[in-house]
């Protein structure tokens, strides 16, 4: 760039033109260091601590509330999970409750039946289909809209000579401040290699160099490269893989726009199907099955602290209402990850999301004046916890005239870094995306505040994704313990894997043992139903959701 040519920062508003400006002036500096193995220091446990005590939104107690009635009554929950966890039941509004057993029968019969078509569905309906069942994936909107396609940066797999599941295991528990369920990681990093196989045999295109060797990053609280990528656009790319699969099993049908609203249980206490809600209007289809599969993902779109999301348009925690009314506990529902970059300019862009790869590769944060302030590969939660400190208390924050506020990510270091051509290579999602708003993402520092990004907590899974309920497994964002209090990134994209082929696998052979229930029924709704009229709940919402109710954000 030509040192003296200042045209690039008209894409900016003045105020945020005169910051990046700082920026600039001190970008050679940080190259230096960079260059020289010099990073910003980490902080101390004991800073660690206290900052996300101060700042994280989790460990503050407002816009949380304790929960009145089910398994986990008395746990403190944002209020709006509170108020859809003891809504009031949408079977119950389409008169289904009250009316004869007749409306209760099958409209759709299957072996498996597998709620939510994104990553964990699909990989959950591949392995019970190929383990010889029928399945049904039934799902929101389109089979493959989830979360998994948003994901940009990458899938941790320790496959690398100076790595080691052992070692991976060790990252993801210190990831986690030690709460997560360790059989669970056990799972999670010694299935990895063997995802990674499955995938580039399915023909995922994984970065690689010339030689055919994989290209694999740093992520946050990781202490080896293991980041495996398909550009910045790794999820989308991962679904197109088993999505393919999944469409090339006969034993697998897809019923789109059909989400489930209350799973149905019988005599015995077990899970044996759903009632599914058409979007698009009409009488609701019931499913009997012979076991249930729940990966319905995640909740960012309920906003909680009216934080912006990242996520996709359906993720409203619906696993999460069904479950729990029917007595399965959840785990760390306090807890959620907001990521620290999420884009904080240009306005309609707020809360989607920056790759954690650019910091991975280099990109440090910085406040208004061009100062660094948090080592640059910290945790997501003690990296939320600073931004929201340097933009709050410390006013070090940049402010935008749409009266947002957030840190530089110094994008262009990258280039300068790694060589010309990195950043588009890279990140060829981002990069054509900012451009087409104006702004040259290898010449500006990228605007970046935290966005509600994924849910830690949720269903209390075993190793093979079974639940307290027998014939209900699940699998991915729903399911809590894999990460505990805070996920590194790209285990999300390992655990759909990891734990949606095992649920499958293990509700085919459920359904294979179990004969189909003659029972099938809501009566856990009805004893639901009196618990919350007993703790004389505000039941004004209806759950689940199913899509967000948009007013005051957007
Ligand atoms: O930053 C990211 O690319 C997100 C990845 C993840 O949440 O695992």
């Amino acid at each position: 760039m030509n040192r003296g040519d200042l045209t690039h920062l008209a894409a900016l508003p003045r105020s945020m033109g005169e910051s990046a400006r700082l920026v600039e002036r001190t970008r050679e500096e940080r190259l230096a260091r960079s260059l020289r193995g010099k990073t910003f220091p980490a902080l101390s446990l004991s800073v660690r601590n206290a900052w996300l005590a101060d700042y994280h939104p989790d460990h503050q107690l407002d816009g949380k509330r304790p929960l009145k009635v089910g398994p986990d009554r008395g746990s403190q929950v944002p209020v709006e999970l509170a108020d859809l966890l003891e809504s009031r039941p949408r079977a119950a509004s389409t008169h289904f409750l009250n009316q004869e057993s007749e409306l209760l029968k099958a409209d759709l019969v299957t072996d498996v039946l597998v709620i939510g078509g994104g990553g964990a569905g699909t990989a959950a309906a591949i392995a019970a289909a190929e383990a010889g069942a029928k399945v049904l994936i039934a799902t929101k909107l389109r089979h493959g809209d989830s979360n998994t396609i948003m994901a940009e940066g990458g899938m941790q797999v320790a496959d690398q000579e100076c790595d080691s599941p052992a070692q991976h295991y060790v990252d993801v528990l210190g990831g986690g401040h030690f709460s997560n369920n360790a059989d669970l990681v056990e799972a999670l990093v010694t299935d990895g290699p063997k995802i990674l196989r499955w995938l580039e045999g399915l023909g995922m295109l994984f970065d690689k160099y010339p030689t055919g060797r994989m290209k694999v990053r740093h992520g946050g609280g990781t202490s080896r490269k293991r980041l495996h990528a398909a550009g910045d656009v790794t999820g989308l790319e991962m679904m197109r893989v088993i999505q393919d699969r999944a469409d090339a099993l006969d034993a697998i049908t897809v019923s789109p726009f059909t989400p489930a609203v209350e799973l149905l249980t019988d005599d015995n206490g077990r899970a044996v199907g759903a009632v599914l809600e058409r979007i698009t209007g009409g009488k609701p289809l019931v499913v009997h099955a012979r076991s249930v599969v729940m990966a319905t993902g995640g909740l960012g779109r309920l906003h909680f602290n009216r934080f912006p999301t990242s996520n996709h348009y359906g993720a409203t925690g619906d696993g999460l209402v069904m479950a729990y009314r029917a007595g399965v506990p959840l785990r760390d529902l306090n807890s959620c990850q907001y990521h620290p970059t999420g884009i904080a300019y240009p306005e309609r862009k707020v809360g989607l999301l920056i790759t954690e790869k650019f910091r991975g590769l280099g990109a440090p944060f910085l406040n208004r004046y061009g100062d660094e302030f948090v080592f640059g590969l910290e945790t997501r939660d003690v990296t939320t916890a600073a931004i929201i400190r340097e933009c709050g208390e410390l006013d070090n924050g940049i402010r935008t005239p749409d009266g947002g506020v957030g840190v530089w990510l110094d994008v262009p270091l990258i280039d300068l870094i790694h060589g010309r051509g990195t950043i588009e290579r890279e990140f060829p999602g981002r990069f054509k995306e900012f451009l087409g708003k104006g702004i040259d993402i290898r010449k500006l520092p990228l605007l970046a505040y935290p966005t509600l990004h994924y849910q830690n907590g949720g269903m209390v899974i075993r190793t093979n994704g079974g639940t307290d309920m027998p014939g209900l497994f699940a699998a991915g964002e729903v399911t809590g313990g894999v990460h505990g209090l805070n996920r590194l990134m790209g285990n999300a994209l390992l655990e759909i894997l990891v734990f949606g082929l095992r649920a499958g696998a293990a509700a085919a052979e459920f359904a294979q043992e179990n004969a189909r229930s003659d029972t099938p029924g809501l009566s856990h709704l009805q004893a639901f139903i009196e618990q919350l009229d007993q703790e004389k709940c505000d039941t004004t919402h209806v759950g689940p959701q199913l899509l967000p109710t948009y007013g005051a954000i957007n």
